[in-house]
């Protein structure tokens, strides 16, 4: 029996929201866990790059694969060894460039390993294991639900998440430069602690931003998308970020520009045709950085993962 799975990519952090808010993209993996034919014959992983466009070469085959590693926390949960299975990924989402493609892995290998098992463990399981092996709840709870979603990772280790409905017209718009970045250098660069002044900006920021959305009210978006927590370290690491910011902040129908996840992906939030009246301009900030950069705009994906 093998089942597969679908899996949005994600975009985290939205600025002030830092391993708290994420979106999900209509943009899929596909994960196939199955048993494999001859017993004893250990994990077996096979990762097929669709557009044999992304470094996967890179990505373990082993028992140190991020699915791998969900779906034995989830057979240990069920107080069972997990052997002789066949993993096989089929990556369509871009691989280290701030769009989970790791989180849609781990929920992918996880939900598809649950339906094997006869679903033991509920959403919720599923979640905490999850953020558990991916280091933050802000990717993998958009992969699972879609949406738009708050998590909190709490102390007994579950996460705590809500779902948010986002305004039909607002348009994401990723900016996927040709470069990887490694997200534990993005987070390497971050300091172990911040100002009392930098917190409370970024607590009133993401505050407003979740009423924003609530309400649809792009004046308060535009005043929400800023953070001070990581952006401003990071930007010495994604090529073009500060140019972009400075030609965005004042145009009309654009209520955004941040980082997406830990980068170099950058995301756009637009309304009306916000996005389409700067393109050229954008275009030519990565031309003159000498950087390649793929431009998709996408609506929000709302469904997260589905047995296909
Ligand atoms: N919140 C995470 C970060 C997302 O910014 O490092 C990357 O996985």
């Amino acid at each position: 029996m093998k089942v597969t799975v679908k899996v949005p990519a994600t975009s985290a952090n939205l600025g002030p929201g830092f391993d708290c808010l994420g979106i999900a993209l209509p943009l899929y993996n596909e994960i196939t866990v199955e048993e494999t034919v001859m017993p004893g014959s250990g994990v077996e992983i096979n990762i097929i790059d669709i557009n044999d466009a992304y470094d996967v070469i890179s990505i373990p085959k082993d028992e140190n694969n991020l699915a791998y590693k969900a779906i034995e926390l989830l057979y240990n949960f069920i107080g069972q060894t997990a052997s002789d299975i066949k993993i096989t990924i089929k990556t369509n989402i871009p691989v280290a460039r701030g769009l989970g493609s790791s989180a849609s892995v781990i929920v992918g290998g996880l939900v598809a390993a649950n339906e094997l098992l006869g679903k033991p463990a509920d959403n919720a399981v599923l979640l905490s294991i999850a953020a558990e092996v991916e280091g933050h709840p802000d990717n993998v709870t958009p992969a699972l639900f879609g949406g738009f979603c708050l998590s909190s990772f709490e102390d007994d280790g579950s996460v705590a998440y809500s779902k948010i409905e986002w305004p039909k017209n607002w348009k994401l718009t990723v900016l996927i430069p040709d470069y990887e970045l490694d997200t534990k250098i993005a987070r390497s660069v971050l300091p172990e602690s911040i100002s009392i002044q930098d917190a409370a900006f970024n607590i009133r920021k993401c505050s407003m931003i979740i009423d924003a959305v609530y309400r649809a009210d792009s004046e308060l978006m535009k005043k929400s998308m800023k953070d001070k927590l990581h952006q401003p370290y990071r930007e010495k690491l994604i090529n073009g970020f500060k140019e972009l910011n400075e030609l965005l902040q004042n145009k009309d129908d654009i209520l955004g520009c941040v980082v997406s996840g830990a980068g170099p992906t950058i995301l756009v939030i637009s309304e009306n045709d916000g996005f389409e009246k700067a393109e050229s301009q954008i275009k030519q900030v990565f031309e003159d950085l000498n950087v390649k950069c793929d431009i998709r705009t996408y609506e929000i994906e709302n469904e997260g993962t589905l047995v296909i």
